[in-house]
């Protein structure tokens, strides 16, 4: 396999025009942080970049009915977003926008160059045209008979009552949205993506990705089966990257057209920041760069078929995707997310009731990796409760309890010679699993990696248990040293591993530890290296704390009401 030097990791750009729920956690976010946090973590050179994803036609619609400018809404649920995220322990490098002035030249410069190296291609269609409005209608914007079902006020894009997908011009006795006055049809010009041209390069380059996750592969399969077609690269709408030709008066390049090319201008912003404007080319133009997608599902498509083939038809030597880890969606009590219903449990609001490690372990171990799962309050509580509180935090507290009480604070006297049998099996089985854990993160696998810190827990849990200082302390202190000393040594192994998941609370630990390294920066090399006697460790506090029961029925109870 390729030796790669660093690692560009990217993170859907979310749509401005909510708040981030646990679906988005578990599809994207939360796997593409706890990746960059172990790839740094092993001193590896990472690079992790996201941004708002700004245009597009319902954040219009939200700002129309809010009254204010679309401009307005994006900066306020930017604002917001970007807290929630870093509330919720997001390591970006850089989070953007993509209505800045940098994505807009960067976005207008790569339509440039596809543009003029005759690579896209134009098409005359017909289209709603309202004449009160002055505008073209975007398919949400038209409203009429559904041409399937007969039902009243379906959209041009879809039918709500029979879920049929629709063309605008379908639609029987078609009004405009805003005013209800029946729109003409006009020509309209547009931009493409050939897709369908590019079709047997895009193949031809994934047929190389054997190591791609078989659910990714296969929705790529199916497209590729049905032939893949044209992509419009331009929308008749007022709000969106200004597309930078003459006589196109009124029309911006389509959404996911420019958001992608969000991860370059985000990339460049960063690099400014830097001071060396120039930084953001090794990003992306260096072979010896590992670029990696963390995306849900839904964005499949965008990300392993349509901007790899926009990456390389422009003219400039684009790295392309190593991998588009994507995951399968999260189900909520049983149900689907439905955030039009509101049927959605958002960050902001359980980051107001609940810590945010308890909310990552939780995903961490329920990842739709391979197929769809189930996020449950009672399972949060469980998970917080049982396996943070119980596994972790416990063995932690009985340690440190016992340092403080009988060795001053310190790490008691130990060597490598005063070890026994029942010491050198606990530590190597926990080197045993931190070497899997490490396996598994670094193909992705999160739920297994989780798995190995928990039973590296339960070997600590299990070592303290067994050579019982708690006993020795009445007959033997110095042999009642050791097992404190080894367990402190198992507990750093366990921090360390835990540290991508659960990063607030291994930070104190850490502390605790007598650390004053940076935990989240080459700690991995350190998991194992010995506690010196004698070193001077921190008080303890409560690291996870416990969920009761009256908390988690108040939350249940908020989703059966959305539900009813
Ligand atoms: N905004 C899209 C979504 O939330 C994701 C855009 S990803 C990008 O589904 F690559 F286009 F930026
Ligand atoms: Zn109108």
């Amino acid at each position: 396999m390729k030796k790669f030097e660093r690692t560009l990791i990217t993170a859907a750009l979310p749509y401005a025009n909510g708040d981030i729920h646990l679906g988005h956690l578990a599809g994207a976010y939360l796997p593409a942080d706890i990746y960059a946090r172990f790839l740094r973590l092993t001193g590896e050179d990472v690079l992790f970049i996201c941004g708002s994803d700004e245009y597009g036609v319902p954040i219009t619609k939200t700002a129309e009915a809010k009254g204010i400018t679309p401009k307005e809404l994006v900066d306020q649920n930017y604002k917001s977003i970007f807290s929630s995220f870093k509330n919720f322990g997001m390591s970006f490098d850089n989070y953007s926008q993509t209505s800045r002035d940098i994505h807009t030249e960067t976005a207008q410069a790569f339509f440039t160059d596809l543009h003029s190296n005759g690579k896209l291609r134009q098409n005359t269609t017909d289209q709603f045209y309202c004449a009160q409005c002055d505008r073209f209608l975007a398919d949400r914007y038209v409203e009429g008979t559904c041409p399937k079902c007969s039902a009243e006020g379906a959209r041009g894009d879809q039918c709500e009552k029979c879920g049929a997908a629709l063309n605008q011009i379908e639609l029987v006795n078609p009004v405009c949205a805003e005013d209800g006055t029946t729109p003409e049809l006009r020509a309209t010009t547009h931009w493409f993506l050939p897709l369908g041209d590019w079709q047997p390069e895009i193949e031809q380059w994934l047929s190389e990705k054997p190591h791609w996750k078989e659910n990714v592969l296969n929705y790529c399969r199916g497209w590729f089966e049905d032939g893949l077609s044209d992509r419009a690269a331009t929308r008749d709408l007022h709000w969106g990257v200004k597309v930078p030709l003459e006589d196109h008066e009124g029309k911006v390049m389509y959404v996911w057209f420019d958001a992608p090319i969000g991860y370059i201008s985000s990339t460049r912003e960063w690099a400014n920041e830097q001071g060396d404007s120039e930084a953001w080319r090794k990003w992306w133009q260096d072979d010896s760069t590992r670029l990696l997608h963390f995306i849900g599902k839904d964005n499949i498509v965008f990300h392993a078929i349509m901007f790899p083939g926009m990456l390389m038809n422009h003219s400039e030597n684009w790295i392309l995707p190593d991998n588009v880890p994507a995951n399968e969606f999260l189900n909520l009590e049983g149900g689907k997310l439905s955030t039009s219903r509101g049927y959605a449990v958002w960050l902001p609001e359980f980051l107001e009731n609940f810590p945010a490690d308890t909310l990552r372990y939780t995903l961490s171990r329920t990842l739709p990796e391979t197929r769809d799962t189930n996020f449950s309050w009672e399972g949060l509580q469980a998970r917080n409760n049982n396996e943070l509180g119980n596994n972790f935090g416990n063995l932690a507290n009985r340690i440190f309890s016992f340092a403080h009480k009988y060795f001053d604070g310190k790490v008691p006297q130990w060597s490598d010679s005063v070890l026994e049998d029942i010491d050198r099996e606990a530590l190597n089985q926990v080197e045993v699993h931190l070497g899997q854990w490490r396996t598994h993160l670094a193909n992705f696998e999160i739920k297994l990696a989780m798995e190995e810190a928990f039973s590296a827990g339960q070997v600590g849990n299990r070592y303290f248990d067994e050579s019982a200082p708690f006993k020795s302390r009445k007959t033997d202190m110095d042999r009642c040293g050791v097992s404190i000393s080894v367990s402190l040594q198992i507990l750093k192994a366990l921090c360390v591993m835990m540290a991508p998941v659960t990063p607030f609370a291994m930070e104190k630990l850490w502390s605790w530890l007598g650390q004053d390294s940076d935990l989240h920066t080459n700690s991995f090399i350190h998991a194992t290296t010995p506690l010196p006697s004698g070193l001077e460790l921190g008080k303890q506090e409560i690291l996870f704390p416990r969920i009761e029961d009256e908390q988690i029925e108040a939350e249940q109870e908020k989703l059966k009401e959305l539900q009813d």
